[in-house]
């Protein structure tokens, strides 16, 4: 039997039907970005009307790309938190008034908690033996930053996260003031790519091991924007110059979730780390962590003392899981995933009680 799982969180309508927490057997996206782009941002109101409107159709070809109806259905599954009410709103009331109709079981699902099971979404088997516990879950989006200490699907908790800004809201507005368009991450990757000579700039936070903070770099981002700009007599950068901010800007973010994380497997000392959230498509970052974490190569200077580097010698290579490209933003197929490992946790017993809780997007 599978789960279908909705999401409606932010800009993204999509329902998946998902067997074991594992087998994917559709899974329907309908992004709408292109509407927000203009804009330069997510808009609240326009969101939940898309989400309206794409609701019903994207559910419809859900079913035509499983090939089979209700009747393998076992459960409903939403997101019901965090993210943007009025959007929320919109796959709750569905996933309320078919689980009603259908007398399924309705199951509420953090947002969150699907991004850290999105890096096993088809590629493990269904035994929950085969997923690695303890395991670091570094969850990086455009409304988070976090590293979660995960003992299991049923058992995970927050152990580092942001001061401010969150990791891809930081890349989004980078990218807005290098002139390269919304949403950022993706352009500010791809400019990166022909840096020649890299523009140095601060670490944040280094001496907070539990605390990121995107604001600082940003804004040092910015200060260095309108420095080139000073240089040239106020033209527009030129390419070479956004290549080398934009890879500047990377690299200090790299050695920033370096830093935490290195601290967080020093202290937990888990059998694997995982990447997820939107940011995880990043191929720099992901390919950078990986050799890091097999080397145990932490710069800041607290894990190079003797004691943590006995830790990490003893710890060996450390494997880095990162989702399959489709899954790293928001998807239904994690929602419904995290269903399926947290059913007693997310089960709501009475459908009028399933509220939704914002805290942005
Ligand atoms: O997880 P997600 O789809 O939505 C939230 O739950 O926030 O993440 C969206 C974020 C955006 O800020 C976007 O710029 C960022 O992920 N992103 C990237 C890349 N692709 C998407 N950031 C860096 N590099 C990328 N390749
Ligand atoms: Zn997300």
């Amino acid at each position: 039997m599978s789960i279908l799982g909705i999401e409606t969180s932010c800009d993204e309508t999509s329902v998946a039907i998902v067997e074991n927490g594992c087998h994917v057997h559709a899974c329907v996206v309908a992004s709408q970005m292109k509407a927000h782009r203009r804009h330069g941002g997510v808009v609240p109101e326009l969101a939940s009307r898309m989400h309206t409107e794409a609701l019903p159709r994207v559910l419809a070809q859900a079913f035509r790309e499983a090939g089979f109806g209700w009747e393998k259905i076992s459960g409903i599954a939403v997101t019901h938190k965090p993210g943007l009410e009025s959007a929320l709103l919109i796959g709750v009331t569905a996933a309320k008034t078919l689980a009603r109709t259908l007398r399924l079981p309705l199951y509420g699902v953090d947002h969150i908690h699907g991004h850290i099971v999105a890096p096993f979404l088809g590629v493990l088997g269904s035994s929950m033996g085969t997923i690695p516990f303890p395991h670091l879950a570094l969850v990086v989006s455009g409304g988070h930053t976090q590293i979660w200490l995960v003992q299991s699907f049923g058992e995970m908790s927050v152990v580092a996260q942001t001061r401010d800004d969150a990791v891809g809201e930081a890349f989004d507005k980078v990218a807005r003031r290098l002139g390269l368009g919304y949403p950022g991450g993706p352009l500010v990757e791809k400019y990166a790519r022909a840096a020649t000579e890299p523009v140095v700039l601060p670490v944040p936070l280094r001496h907070d091991p539990v605390s990121f903070s995107f604001s600082g770099l940003k804004t040092a981002v910015m200060a260095e924007i309108a420095s080139v700009s000073r240089e040239n007599g106020d033209q527009p950068l030129s390419e070479t110059a956004i290549a080398n901010l934009s890879q500047g800007f990377q690299q200090a973010v790299l050695q920033h979730l370096l830093d935490k994380l290195g601290h967080a497997v020093v202290t937990y000392k888990p059998k694997a780390v995982s990447i997820t959230g939107g940011v995880a498509a990043n191929q720099y970052l992901v390919t950078s962590l990986r050799e890091a974490l097999q080397v145990g190569a932490f710069r800041h200077s607290a894990l190079r003392e003797p004691s943590a580097k006995a830790v990490l010698s003893e710890l060996g290579p450390i494997p880095l899981y990162a989702p399959e490209f489709r899954w790293c933003t928001d998807n239904a197929a994690m929602i419904a995933a995290a269903a399926h490992y947290r059913r007693s946790e997310t089960l709501v017993h009475a459908y009028r009680k399933l509220e939704v809780t914002p805290t942005g997007c």
